[in-house]
């Protein structure tokens, strides 16, 4: 594991956008398809900005793109201008040439008779595509990746989660109070993110100050679910100068 510390998140996003393009046309040149295992929230955005702006002024194609995202809220139509469904389309899918069939989020709208099979289902459909060769993650201020929150098994695959406090806290504003934060949601778990091949973490700002500090520099535990990336052979932090100030 390595960190990288950036003044903004301007610079990093693109070189992560390039780094995941590079990737692509790879595979793609070896007629072979590339899974990427995606993230929401605010930290990736501009890295997908920058992954629309080279399919459409470059010719970047995701004709040989399998993606997966992390997670989504549950329950959650994804009609909803919160889903994460919604999100994906928004900054990514609907502006770049990647097959529908080969879009995958976590279905919120899973009767709970089904939930368990769901997941497991889940997890086959990654391991049928031949695992994530690229995972991108933000992280929550409770050291959630996905929404594995403390307490997570280092062994925890695709499931339904209970939210910690903290992160419908955090997520009330985007849902107009904390009552309509879904209290629930399902979340890829801590061993399928491990089995990616190639894992990069953004964080921005002083706000994840605290728990980058007890990412990188605490010991591993599953009170900080995303501890256990130390462990990972090929992750690299990419911070800006807030997300690290508290790094020694
Ligand atoms: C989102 C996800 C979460 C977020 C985390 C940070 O798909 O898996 O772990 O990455 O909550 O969110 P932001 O980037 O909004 O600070």
């Amino acid at each position: 594991v390595h960190n990288v510390i950036f003044k903004d998140s301007a610079e990093p996003s693109i070189l992560v956008a390039q780094e995941i393009a590079a990737l692509i046309k790879e595979k793609a040149s070896n007629n072979k398809s590339c899974v990427l295992g995606l993230a929401t929230g605010s930290s990736p955005i501009k890295v997908y900005e920058e992954l629309v702006r080279m399919h459409k002024e470059e010719g970047l194609s995701f004709a040989n793109v399998i993606t997966f995202n992390l997670d989504e809220y549950y329950p959650m139509d994804k009609n909803n201008i919160q889903s994460y469904f919604y999100f994906m389309h928004e900054h990514l899918f609907n502006h770049v040439d990647i097959l529908p069939e080969n879009i995958n989020i976590p279905d919120g709208k899973v009767s709970p008779e089904n939930l368990y099979q769901y997941c497991i289902d889940y997890e086959m459909k990654i391991k049928a595509v031949g695992g994530l060769d690229f995972q991108l993650l933000g992280i929550g201020r409770t050291g959630h990746i996905g929404f594995n929150e403390p307490g997570s098994h280092l062994n925890s695959r695709t499931r339904s989660i209970t939210l910690d406090h903290i992160t419908r806290v955090d997520a009330a504003p985007a849902f107009l109070g904390i009552d309509s934060v879904p209290r629930k949601a399902i979340t890829m778990g801590i061993g399928t993110v491990l089995s990616a091949k190639r894992i990069i973490l953004l964080a921005w700002g002083a706000n994840k100050s605290e728990v980058l500090k007890e990412t990188i520099e605490g010991d591993i535990s599953s009170e900080v679910p995303a501890t256990y990336l130390q462990n990972h052979n090929n992750t690299t932090f990419i911070l800006d100068e807030g997300a690290a100030s508290k790094l020694t």
